[in-house]
Order: C-alpha cells, then structure tokens, then sequence
C-alpha cells in the first residue's frame, strides 16, 4: 500500500510538528483538533519553524521561500473526522491519557478507511492497550517522534505482537521517507530512549536533592562532561515537568523499580504548576525566556 495522504490527529507541539514534517516530505496533511483555535495556534507555530528553514536556506539544509508555500498548501486543518476518510496513515498526537485517545481511536476507526494504518505518538502508553479500541488491531503500531519534531532524526517504530509484518514495514518506509531515522522497537513501556533516558533525568534531580550539586553545575556538568546538548534539568524544562511526572507513574507500574519514580522534588513542582518553558517556570525561571534563572529549591 502505498501511502499518500497523512491524517494528524491534535496540533499541539508533537502534532503540529508531525504534521510539519510530513508536508515538508511531500505528503498531503490534514490535521484534527477539537477547536479551531487550536489549530490556529499549532498552525502559527508550523509558519515561525518554516521561517527558520527558509532563513537557513537549502544549502544549510533548510528551504526556499517557494518551498515553503508549497509546504504550507499541503498542510489543512480540519475540525470534522470525515475529513480524515481517504487518509493512509493517522498518526495520533493528541493529550497522553489513555481514555482520551481510545476515545478518540474508536471514533475515526469507522471513517477512516480500512486499509489505513493508525499510529500513535505515544511516549509512554502501552500500544497495545490503544489497539483494543479499534477493529484494525493489526494495522497498529506506534510512531514515537522526538521533541522539537522538525530538527530530531529519530522515530522509534513499535511493533506490537498484533501488529502484521507489512502494516510495520509500511510504517518503517513511511519514517525513512520522512527524512527521519527509525530504529525498530517493540511494545515495552519506554520503548528503547525514554527507558534510558528516564532514569538519567530522575537521577539528576535526585543528585540535586542530595546536593550533589546546583543546578546549573548538574546541567554545565552534562553538557561539557558528556557533550550532551542540554543539560538534564534543561531538557526537563523542555519536555515538559507535567509530561515528565505522567511519564513516571506509567513506567513505575510496569516495572515497579524506585530508578523510575517520581522523586519528591518532582512531584511538588508539577503540584505547584510549574511544569517548564511552557508555565514560564520549572527547574529555571523563564520570565526573560533568553536569559532563564536555576531555581533553587
Ligand atoms: N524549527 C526549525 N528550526 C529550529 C527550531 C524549530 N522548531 N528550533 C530551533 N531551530 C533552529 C535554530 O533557529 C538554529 O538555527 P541556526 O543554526 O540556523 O541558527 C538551530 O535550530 C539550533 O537551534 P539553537 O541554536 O536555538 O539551539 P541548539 O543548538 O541547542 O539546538 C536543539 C536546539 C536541537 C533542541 C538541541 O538543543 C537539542 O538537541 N536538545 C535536546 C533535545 C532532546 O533531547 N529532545 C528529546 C526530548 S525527549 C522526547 O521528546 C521524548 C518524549 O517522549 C519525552
């Protein structure tokens, strides 16, 4: 089967990002959300990312100016399912909630034609459970992208014991044509980065409880020592301390081992809001976002 046509259900950051790179690759998109303003938003943020390109320009990897009209023409927002109808692949990125996404499964499942795979953004869930919510189960796999979308190379691409070998390796071409790099994984919770990088994140902010070190000194210390691009309270920030937390209750009940637990410390700030970048406040402050300040806790 040969894929044509992409359906991206949510626009928040991970969907509009999906949804970016797969126009940039050529495909037509049309992206779900439940409220147009929702797409506006994520739209906004497809248009500054592809501003960048056009700056960096083709020679650098970037693009032209007309490319990036072409891009934008392949791009449309929708908020009715029908729209999703003669859709190849749907790639769900909508909020991490189990519920919420086989709700959302069971309602495209009879619009969507049959041949379509369903993939799932997933960063935590089991894909399997997701597949109960649908009569295609062996047309379902996840596509696990990394966050900022556009400029990270990986795709985790999980297979699942129902998963049929020709849905997988239409879903592992569909990556590579992305521009992507997949690497191939199988339903275990945390697939194969967050099961490593988990642990290294908790573990940093348990260094920091112990007073191992300040904040910054943990981040500098990574960054120069092992010539990571954030820090691991940085990178905390950047995912998100809300996404973080969730991402820690789901790998803890597979697993039931203390390296993934929430420490304390973690839990307080998601109680508090402060979630990251996004709050304007985590393990740094971000009211001047050029210049943010390490907290200290
Ligand atoms: N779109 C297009 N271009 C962008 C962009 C975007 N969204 N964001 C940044 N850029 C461009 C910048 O304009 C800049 O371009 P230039 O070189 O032409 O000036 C270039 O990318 C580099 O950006 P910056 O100078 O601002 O910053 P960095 O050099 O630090 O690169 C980064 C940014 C790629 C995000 C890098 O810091 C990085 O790789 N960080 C780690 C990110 C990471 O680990 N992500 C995974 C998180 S885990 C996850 O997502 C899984 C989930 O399940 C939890």
């Amino acid at each position: 089967m040969e894929i044509k046509k992409v359906g991206v259900l949510g626009c928040g950051l991970m969907g509009s990002g999906i949804a970016q790179v797969c126009a940039t690759a050529g495909f037509d998109v049309t992206v779900l959300e439940v409220e147009q303003k929702y797409l506006d938003k994520g739209f906004v943020g497809i248009e500054k990312s592809l501003v960048k390109f056009a700056e960096r320009g083709p020679e650098k990897g970037g693009i032209t100016p007309q490319q990036k009209g072409e891009i934008l023409a392949r791009l449309k927002g929708t908020t009715n399912k029908a729209d999703l109808a003669d859709c190849d692949i749907v790639i769900e990125a909508i909020i991490e909630n189990v519920e919420d996404k086989k709700k959302m499964y069971a309602s495209i499942d009879g619009v969507v034609k049959k041949e379509a795979i369903f993939a799932s953004n997933t960063s935590s869930i089991s894909v399997t459970e997701l597949l109960t919510s649908v009569k295609r189960p062996e047309r379902f796999i996840g596509l696990h992208f990394f966050n900022p979308v556009p400029l990270m190379k990986l795709v985790e691409v999980v297979k699942t014991i129902a998963t049929s070998a020709e849905a997988y390796e239409a879903a592992y071409e569909f990556a590579k044509r992305l521009g992507k790099v997949p690497v191939r994984t199988s339903d275990k919770t945390g697939f194969i980065v967050n099961r490593l990088l988990v642990p290294y994140l908790l573990d940093a902010i348990r260094a920091y409880e112990e007073g191992v070190g300040s904040i910054e000194d943990i981040d500098s210390a990574m960054k120069l020592g092992c010539g990571y691009p954030m820090g691991p309270f940085t990178l905390l920030d950047f995912v998100g301390l809300d996404t973080t937390y969730y991402i820690t209750h789901v790998m803890y009940d597979e697993f039931k081992e203390r390296r993934f637990a929430s420490p304390p410390l973690l839990k307080r700030m998601v109680m508090a809001g402060w979630y990251g970048r996004k709050s304007g406040r985590g393990f740094y402050d971000y009211a001047d976002p050029a210049k943010p300040v390490a907290g200290k806790f």
